[in-house]
């Protein structure tokens, strides 16, 4: 026969190891570059509402060999990485690991739609495919999110469809990636950490900055190696959305 006694002392035992923990919630903080200046830190009355990981391209127009590549857009899908960032209690990954998640997914075949006949270009009017989540080998599954595209006035958008919260975005700064940053399967170098803020268009909803941080591969071809027109380099990186 179970006591009463046993019975009440399990009870307590439930009790206490379930009762709520006064911690304050965890706030992780925008990674550094480590270079000789740093994107200022968000204010801290700003709320994180999401991290991504974004995998997609970014355009490029030569206008002829002798030009400079000049950024012409970009289409990425978003996967929602907000609760493995580390120091996230019980779901949280190791930084190493973390830090590895824009590489690894590069490695991965685009999976945007693609221009008959490109490497990487994306489909000009459909890019986006079928929503999936994201399986990474060795890391835990990513939610779809959502996209980051150019809108048709060439303004930054990013559309978190999955949770309803949407940035439309203008650059406030930016800084060179790490030298030891991923340069990409083009090896032109990963693209600059960024911080966008909102663009006072009236077409956002819930954001007001976003930042552009560990980012892999992304830079343009050289126009003598591209040549005339647009070409597409592919880039990962994470988002942090305010
Ligand atoms: C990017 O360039 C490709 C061609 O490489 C094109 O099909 C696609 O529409 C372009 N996307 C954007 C957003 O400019």
């Amino acid at each position: 026969m179970v006591s009463v006694k046993s019975l009440l002392l399990a009870a307590m035992a439930t009790v206490a190891y379930t009762a709520p923990t006064c911690q304050p919630a965890f706030v992780p903080t925008l990674p550094k570059t480590g270079g000789p200046r740093e994107l200022p830190p968000p204010p801290p009355s700003f709320t994180l509402k999401k991290i991504a990981v974004g995998h997609g391209i970014q355009n490029y127009t030569c206008i002829d060999a002798s030009s400079s590549p000049k950024a012409d857009g970009a289409v990425a899908i978003l996967y929602d990485v907000t609760k493995f960032v580390p120091g996230t209690p019980k779901t949280g990954i190791p930084q190493a690991l973390w830090d590895k998640i824009p590489s690894a997914l590069l490695l991965k075949p685009l999976t945007l739609n693609k221009l008959a006949g490109s490497t990487y270009g994306a489909h000009a009017t459909k890019p986006f495919p079928k929503e999936e989540a994201l399986k990474l080998l060795g890391f835990p599954v990513a939610e779809f999110l959502g996209h980051h595209y150019f809108d048709i006035n060439s303004t930054p958008m990013f559309d978190l469809s999955k949770v309803g919260l949407k940035a439309s975005v203008t650059k406030l700064d930016g800084v060179d990636a790490p030298a030891n940053a991923d340069k990409g399967p083009l090896k032109t170098g990963a693209v600059a950490w960024l911080q966008l803020g909102e663009s006072g268009k009236g077409l956002s909803t819930g954001l007001t900055q976003v930042y552009r941080v560990i980012t892999a591969g992304g830079v343009g071809l050289k126009c003598n190696v591209a040549g005339a027109g647009v070409h597409s380099v592919p880039y990962t990186t994470f988002y942090w959305f305010f």
